[in-house]
This record gives C-alpha cells, structure tokens and sequence, in this order.
C-alpha cells in the first residue's frame, strides 16, 4: 500500500531540528549530510569528488582502510569454491581454520562460536555463561555484571549490561539478572557474588563510554575475584581488539587472560561477522541444539576474514599501530596545551578520547568541514578510530586538521 498524506502515522512530534533528505532508511542514526560513493587507503569520497580524511573506520570496522588490494583478491578467491553459505549444519574449510587459528593466536581459547555481530556475540558470551553457571552452581547462578561506563550492544541482554540511559530506558522492561556496578574494586566486591553471578564482562578499553582505559590493576583485581568466585570473566574487545591497541587483543596489555573474548567489527574486513572466543570448560558447557545461528562464520565470510586476520595479527601491522599511536600521542598532548579547549586526552594505540568544552557535535561538523571525519563518545568526548593503516603522515594531518576545528568554534 502506498502512503498518503492523510494515512494516520506514529511520528514523533513536530522539532524545529532541520529535515533530513529524503531516505526511505529508518532514522536511527543521524547522517553526515553527503553521499559516500568511494574510499581509498585512509580516504573517503562524496559524490562530489571531496576526500576526507577517515578517523572513525566504520566505527572501528575498516582496520586496512579503503580499496585494499588484498582484500578484494581475498573477496575474489572466497567466490571461487561457490559457497557463499552452506549453514552450520555443515562443516566447511574456511571456518575450520578461521577457528583454529582464533584459538592459536588467543593464548587461551580452545573454542570459537561465530555469529555475525558485535551484539551477537555478546548475546552468546551470555547464554554460554549462564548455561556454565547453572551446571556449576544451579539456576541461582544466573546473574550478569557489567561495569559502568559500559557499551555492549543493542539487543535486549546487551542493552541491559549498556550503562547508557538513552539506550536503556525506553525498552523497558530489559532482561533481568544483568546489572551495572561501578569501576571499583570495592562495589565490585559486593557485587561479584559465587552463588548467583555467572558472568562479568567487561572492555578492556570502554569505547562508547568515552575511550576509558581500564588499568591493568583494575582488569587484574577483576581477573582474580572472578577466578576465586567461579565467575566467567568475560572481555569484550569488539572495538578495541584485533589490533587496535598495537597489541592483536587488548587483554595483552594487563597481562590477563578471560575465560571469554567476543570480538566483530574488524574481523572479516567490513563483512559482517563476530566470534566468541572460549575456554574448555565453557565449550564443554554447550551442547547440539544449546545456540545457534544461521549465517554465522559461513565459507565467504570466513574465508576473507583468515586474510584480514593474518593481516592484523602481523608483527610489523601491530609495531606500525604502536608507533603512530606514539604520534597521536604527543600531537593530542600537544593539542591539549596549546589550545586549553581540551579538557581530558585518553586513549593508547589507535584508539583516543579527547573530552572538550562544548558540545562534540559541534567540534565533529566543523572538521567534516575541513575534511576529516572523527566520531563522538558521549556529549563532550571526541573519539577518533583511524584505519590501523594510517600513515604518520596522515596521523599529523589529521592532528593539524582536528586542532583547527577544535580551536575555530
Ligand atoms: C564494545 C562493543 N561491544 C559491542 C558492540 C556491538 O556491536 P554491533 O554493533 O556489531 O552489534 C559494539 C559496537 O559499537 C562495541 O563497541
């Protein structure tokens, strides 16, 4: 049926922000008004032939940038053998070996669940909990603690463990037996109880929550009481894993190991796909039939996800993140003391929170002004995520670009 003008509608009530362009996409995210048509290296295009300069990699997703050459060939070889899906009730080469070689670079794992997101693979981390707490301690053991600060998705259970209350509120009611505790070693005490908690998760590096580092203390303490407690100690390193740190995971840097990682956004170089990284005890806990999915960790995907793995878990890919890390760094540093519209700099790697006076909104338009495109985490933080393939020079013309929309408002 076609709309007409008079056909009743449940729209919200008339703003006075500006009218988006016409787009039959629902309005759940609010666009940058241009129209991408091409990316190349760490630069996007619009339709009319403008670059920016990209420090936000599809949130996270585009670690090799734009146009890479191996992942075309990657994409190109995936198509050869014809199975693009097959479903998981065949076995296929590609997901074998992805699934082997996650366990191989972990250090920790002995098992891999493939789903197609970074919620999902949340989702999943907590269903294999739970079934683990209840053989372990009966139905009681059920409950999930996230941490304050955190974001891990938008399905029901993820938005319950999200601490954002414009995520939460108006999905009411959430699942329960998932809570938010505080970053503190002494609510988490209280809060991480043998009998009934199963799970804690938690991001080594909280992204959406304004790039917070966790200290490598902070992880540890975690570590220990969930190790004593019989509680999963679940990482979620969908936006700081894979490279991002200049370490493959994030975990690396605190010298922990999880029970569990989930991982999504790089992972099959902009291709949708997430995994849930597990120990024995918690593989053995799922049975045939326990969870499932339909596309999950599918030939095609798979297949190009083995290239870009090998891509990030190279030695020099993760010194090169390093060391331009280094460099935004300093720069930020720099940026802080020499304009004083820079409250807080947080971050490591390629990963960095730059909290400012006014609105991050404000500060985002005017650099996609001067051609750079950076993201927000939270009203007052910017959050830049480049490609992992940034140059040192572009990581300074970037720098150049960011202090000038910082300083122009
Ligand atoms: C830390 C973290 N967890 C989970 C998610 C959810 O991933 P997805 O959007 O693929 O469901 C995100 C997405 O931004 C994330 O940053």
């Amino acid at each position: 049926m076609t709309p007409t003008a008079s056909a009743p509608t449940l729209s919200a009530a008339p703003t006075d922000q500006p009218s988006t362009p016409p787009t039959a996409i629902l309005g759940t995210y609010k666009r940058a008004p241009m129209l991408l048509t091409r990316g190349e290296g760490v630069r996007l295009f619009d339709d009319t032939g403008r670059a920016y300069l990209d420090f936000t990699s599809g949130i996270a997703v585009n670690a090799l940038g734009y146009g890479d050459p191996g992942i075309a060939r990657a994409i190109e070889q995936a198509t050869v053998s014809g199975l693009i899906h097959t479903s998981n009730l065949f076995s296929t080469t590609p997901g074998e070996a992805l699934a082997a070689r996650l366990v191989d670079l972990s250090g920790f794992a002995q098992r891999v669940f493939f789903c197609n997101s970074g919620a999902e693979a949340n989702e999943g981390a907590f269903k294999i909990a739970r079934k683990w707490g209840r053989a372990l301690g009966g139905p009681a053991k059920h409950e999930i603690i996230a941490v304050r600060g955190g974001f891990h998705g938008r399905l029901f259970a993820t938005v319950a463990a999200t601490d954002r209350p414009a995520y939460r509120l108006p999905f009411r009611p959430l699942v329960p037996g998932v809570h938010i505790v505080e970053r503190d070693l002494g609510d988490l005490e209280t809060a991480l109880d043998r009998d009934t908690t199963c799970a804690l998760i938690v991001e080594p590096i909280q992204g959406e929550g304004g790039v917070r580092v966790l200290e490598p203390a902070l992880l540890q303490a975690m570590r220990r009481m969930t190790q004593e407690r019989q509680i999963a100690f679940i990482l979620d390193e969908i936006q700081c894993g894979l490279g991002r740190t200049g370490h493959l995971f994030a975990f690396e840097r605190a010298g922990v190991q999880p029970d569990m990682v989930t991982l999504a956004k790089p992972l099959a170089g902009g291709l949708p796909m997430g995994a849930v990284l597990m120990t024995q005890p918690f593989a053995d806990a799922m049975a045939a039939g326990d969870h499932g999915t339909t596309f999950g960790g599918g030939p095609f995907v798979a297949s190009v996800a083995l290239h870009v793995l090998d891509r990030l878990a190279d030695p020099a890919l993760l010194a090169h993140v390093r060391a331009v890390g280094a460099v935004m760094a300093d720069g930020l540093a720099a940026i802080q003391a020499r304009t004083g519209r820079v409250r807080a700099v947080r971050g490591t790697g390629l990963m960095w929170g730059v909290d400012v006076h006014e609105p991050a909104a404000a500060v985002i338009e005017r650099a996609r002004g001067l051609g750079l495109l950076i993201l927000s985490a939270g009203e007052h933080t910017l959050r830049l995520l480049p490609p992992l393939v940034l140059s040192r020079e572009d990581a300074l013309a970037g720098l150049d670009t960011l202090e000038q929309a910082i300083t122009t408002g």
